[in-house]
């Protein structure tokens, strides 16, 4: 068990912090006076806060997380149940940032009102603010907004359909495909979605959806013409452990960190380095100096001050 006293660590402060909690219709408020949106997927509490903490603006619980963090092949085996419980940690962390939960393969592809009975389970048992679903779904976008529960549209590459797209392809490539596009984005936004996620498209096609569409849209692999952008963390920051995609951009080599850290800590161990004295507990003087008064004693308060309520567990 660590000695750290995670939940309740200073923030670090950050602009952000003074400005207000941002929400679905914040979200087009924003694209109305022409602000880009930042958008981040973050899977537990570690994350969610670092993100939040640097004043990105949507956060999303996304399904990738079956393959960053659980390491599947695809995004279909994530169950709701996983996907609750990584969206409870990252609402934990999050202050400002919008939270969104992915709805995972098959948790909204029977009926309309099982559909909504698991949208229901993120507000209530995880606190998502919004849920997303991929795909034309317009009956269950009006049903979901009638249910008061905001939605993220997504189309374009939906990973959830990979078996039927026969592969992760860019979408919406002849006229009349990014024409059937734009109807499907209008047709969402009709129905009620607060934003729309665009997904492995042509830039031009994500353009004239992003023009024409009432409400935001959020590119990964559509341009820079959105009036958002996202990416999956992981792959933001080199921990995907395979080649970047065309539209992601490294912003950090976390791997290299990581591996870096992990072998000086090995070596640490196997030379005896770590720990030292100096990061070790002590007896008072006064039990050292009389031997057999013994631990009872307790410890010095200067090494106490890592968390007491931590330290009393662990010395019981
Ligand atoms: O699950 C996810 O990370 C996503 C983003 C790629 C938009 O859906």
């Amino acid at each position: 068990m660590s000695l750290t006293d995670f939940s309740s660590g200073a923030r670090v402060s950050q602009p952000g912090d003074s400005l207000p909690k941002v929400t679905m219709p914040a979200l087009s408020e924003m694209k109305r006076q022409g602000k880009p949106i930042s958008a981040l997927t973050a899977y537990d509490y570690a994350t969610a806060r670092l993100v939040d903490e640097a004043g990105v603006d949507f956060i999303l619980v996304g399904d990738s997380l079956a393959q960053v963090v659980l390491g599947h092949e695809n995004t279909l085996a994530v169950t709701v149940d996983e996907m609750l419980y990584h969206t409870r940690a990252v609402r934990r962390a999050v202050r400002r940032a919008l939270v969104v939960a992915d709805m995972p393969f098959g948790s909204y592809h029977g009926a309309i009102s099982d559909a909504v009975a698991n949208a229901v389970r993120f507000v209530k048992e995880a606190g998502a603010e919004a849920v997303k679903i991929e795909g034309p779904r317009v009956e269950l976008v009006r049903a979901l907004t009638d249910a008061e529960i905001p939605v993220v549209g997504h189309l374009g590459l939906t990973p959830q359909s990979v078996n039927r797209m026969g592969g992760y392809r860019v979408q919406a490539r002849t006229a009349e495909a990014a024409s059937q596009l734009q109807d499907d984005a209008l047709a969402l936004a009709e129905a009620g979605a607060g934003a729309l996620v665009l997904e492995g498209v042509p830039r031009e096609a994500a353009a004239g959806i992003t023009a024409a569409l009432p409400i935001p849209t959020i590119g990964i692999g559509a341009g820079p013409d959105c009036d958002g952008q996202i990416l999956v963390f992981h792959d933001l920051v080199n921990l995907t452990f395979a080649p970047a995609a065309k539209f992601v951009r490294r912003y950090a080599d976390a791997s290299a960190l990581f591996h870096s850290a992990i072998e000086h800590y090995r070596e640490d161990v196997e030379h005896r380095t770590f720990p030292s004295d100096a990061e070790s507990y002590h007896l008072p003087k006064s039990a050292r100096q009389a031997p057999g008064t013994g631990a009872e004693s307790g410890f010095d308060d200067a090494d106490a001050i890592v968390n007491r309520d931590a330290l009393e567990d662990w010395a019981s």
